[in-house]
């Protein structure tokens, strides 16, 4: 069974998908946590968030292994676990220059591919999950929230890590990340292509639980399948 959660950065996606994988108690797979360790990895040799083809170079050197289990993707890149360390701001900046590098995404999709046939039932989150990795997943959701909801959660968090930053600033910035962001699970928005569902004035408790009945809906076994 393959579940895939794409959407909106802010949504709420990434700790939906775990916590739905904790309840159906199948591996998670955190594909953003690829991106982010190749960008580890760039900053690490001070390759330059332009320098494209120094980004690819580090892609195709890089040794990475992920740990999937239903709580959690812990990476590691040449024997070290990194999975704290690709958290940081920085990094986030230089994972988002490695995520507009197509061959290095074409060669991340080959490599999540490979973990998916590995894993066998698991759920998939990130950006382009159902649209492009996996196709034929058995269930694909896209996740959304109004832009002021995700702007207002991402300012409490900068505001709770100490940083500053006003509401308008924050929106400004979501509203510009939406626009490349989309290209991925557009696709997945044509009628029939996936379920969407609107996190705007839902709690995660409320987002876990409709994930999870959709899923128990479509999928008579899910651990099985
Ligand atoms: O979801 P995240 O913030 O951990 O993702 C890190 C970066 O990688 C972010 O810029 C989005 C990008 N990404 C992507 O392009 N495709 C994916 N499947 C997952 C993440």
């Amino acid at each position: 069974m393959v579940i895939t959660l794409d959407g909106q950065a802010g949504s709420g996606k990434s700790t939906a998908a775990r916590k739905l994988a904790a309840r159906l108690d199948v591996p998670y797979l955190d594909t953003g946590a690829m991106y982010r360790a190749v960008g580890y990895q760039m900053l690490q040799e001070a390759v330059s968030l332009d320098d494209t083809a120094g980004i690819l170079e580090v892609a195709r050197d890089l040794d990475m292994q992920l740990d999937c289990g239903p709580t959690h993707t812990r990476v590691s890149v040449f024997g070290r676990d990194v999975s704290e360390a690709i958290r940081s701001l920085d990094v986030s900046r230089a994972a988002a220059a490695v995520a507009r590098v197509q061959p290095v995404r074409d060669l991340l999709v080959c490599k999540q591919r490979e973990i998916g046939a590995g894993l066998g039932a698991f759920v998939s989150e990130g950006r382009d999950q159902g649209s492009v990795v996996f196709p034929d997943a058995d269930v694909k959701f896209v996740v959304t929230a109004d832009a002021g909801k995700r702007a207002q959660r991402r300012l409490d968090d900068l505001h709770a890590e100490g940083e500053e930053a006003t509401f308008d600033e924050v929106l400004t910035h979501v509203i510009e990340r939406d626009a490349n962001d989309a290209r991925q699970w557009e696709p997945l928005l044509e009628p029939g292509a996936a379920i969407v569902v609107d996190t705007s004035d839902m709690t995660l408790a409320e987002v876990v639980d409709t994930l999870e009945s959709y899923v128990r809906e479509r999928v008579v076994d899910p651990v099985g399948a």
